[in-house]
């Protein structure tokens, strides 16, 4: 049996948000210890047939560990040990939030989802940017920055600019959230003349890569709009998806009516249908996220047009040896189907 075999329904007897609390901890107590090399060895799959040069960056497999699970840059590298090909911390706001009341953050067991609603907790770019420059990370570390509550959103592009200026020198690539459903008014930021504002600020002070976070409750029209965007400013990627305001008929978890954002296995076929639409439409490397659990999934994601992935709700459900998993399975997939590498792989079903 493995480990999280044993581990998972004790963490699963406690309210969701002080179990994640627990791995943090736990992780933060491994990183930069012998252990940690000692998971390093256990989880990590190295093959050149995993790795993926996408916007300048040199990933050593495609499946990363997307925002929010970190939020405060703490467990980067025990983050990597565990066998992800990159990692990103954040939302990191300029301001130090304490986020919404708990409890805002809940498992949909049945369903394999979780619903959240934290409101982007965070130390703040004023302690969260010394932190990350003190980090030697061994895979692409990004930044995911998100906008203070306080902030208007009429100014919002000073609110991010000001976060930035502080992370700028930790981080290896960066991301503009537009996309949480837990700030008020956030993604109404995804209009065509707001995105402008706040990627070509970023852009100005030097920001690259750069890329932007989608919500996957847009239209079609408001996608096309944001990808007109990118193409104008040139940006480096996008990442669909964030959480999803939706509620599928099919979940049956008692705390399906918490209001929030939906992660997990609920989300993972209407992200993949996102990912599809915005890779037919644009050159720019698509980073995939929604449902991710196994290799399969990983692999309709990439195949559906992304780059790499990345996942947070398949962490909790799968346990830690996810990254090894679902990289072992990518590399039999590419055997059964004839690709000699996940680049190859990447948009085969477009
Ligand atoms: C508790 C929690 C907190 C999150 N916080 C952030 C965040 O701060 N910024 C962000 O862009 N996405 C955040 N996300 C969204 C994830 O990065 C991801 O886009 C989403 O959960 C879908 O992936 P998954 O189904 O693999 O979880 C959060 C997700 C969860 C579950």
């Amino acid at each position: 049996m493995k480990l999280y075999d044993a581990a998972k329904p004790l963490l699963f007897a406690l309210p969701a948000e002080t179990a994640h609390g627990l791995g943090h901890a736990v992780l933060d107590i491994v990183q930069d210890t012998p252990i940690e090399t000692r998971l390093a060895d256990r989880y990590t799959v190295r093959d050149p047939r995993l790795e993926v040069e996408a916007f300048g960056q040199s990933f050593p497999n495609p499946v990363g560990v997307a925002a929010g699970f970190d939020k405060n840059a703490e467990i980067p590298n025990a983050l990597a040990a565990l066998g992800f090909g990159h990692v990103e911390v954040g939302g990191v706001t300029a301001e130090a939030q304490a986020g919404n009341p708990k409890p805002r953050m809940f498992r949909l067991r049945e369903d394999e989802a979780l619903i959240n609603r934290m409101g982007f907790n965070n130390h703040g770019a004023d302690a969260i940017g010394p932190r990350l420059e003190r980090v030697d990370c061994p895979v692409p570390l990004g930044v995911n920055i998100g906008k203070s509550k306080s902030a208007p959103l009429d100014s919002a592009e000073d609110d991010y600019l000001y976060t930035f200026e502080r992370v700028r020198a930790g981080g290896d690539y960066f991301v503009v959230n537009v996309s949480s459903p837990n700030t008020p008014g956030l993604r109404e930021l995804q209009n065509r003349e707001a995105l402008t504002r706040i990627l070509g600020t970023l852009q100005d002070a030097g920001a690259s890569p750069l890329l932007v976070k989608l919500s996957p409750n847009l239209t079609e029209a408001a996608i096309e709009d944001a990808l007109s965007v990118v193409d104008d400013l040139d940006l480096d990627g996008v990442i669909a998806t964030n959480t999803s305001t939706d509620r599928p008929d099919s979940l049956v978890s008692k705390n399906r009516d918490e209001e929030g954002g939906l992660s997990g296995k609920p989300i993972e076929n209407e992200a993949t249908a996102m990912i599809r639409f915005v890779a037919e439409r644009t050159d720019v490397p698509v980073v995939g996220v929604g449902g991710i659990s196994d290799a399969e999934g990983a692999y309709e994601k990439i195949r559906a047009g992304a780059s790499v992935v990345q996942l947070y709700t398949g962490l909790v459900y799968e346990g830690p040896a996810i990254a090894r998993d679902i990289n072992r399975g990518l590399l039999h997939l590419l055997e059964r189907d004839g690709f000699d590498s996940i680049e190859d792989a990447v948009g085969a079903d477009l």
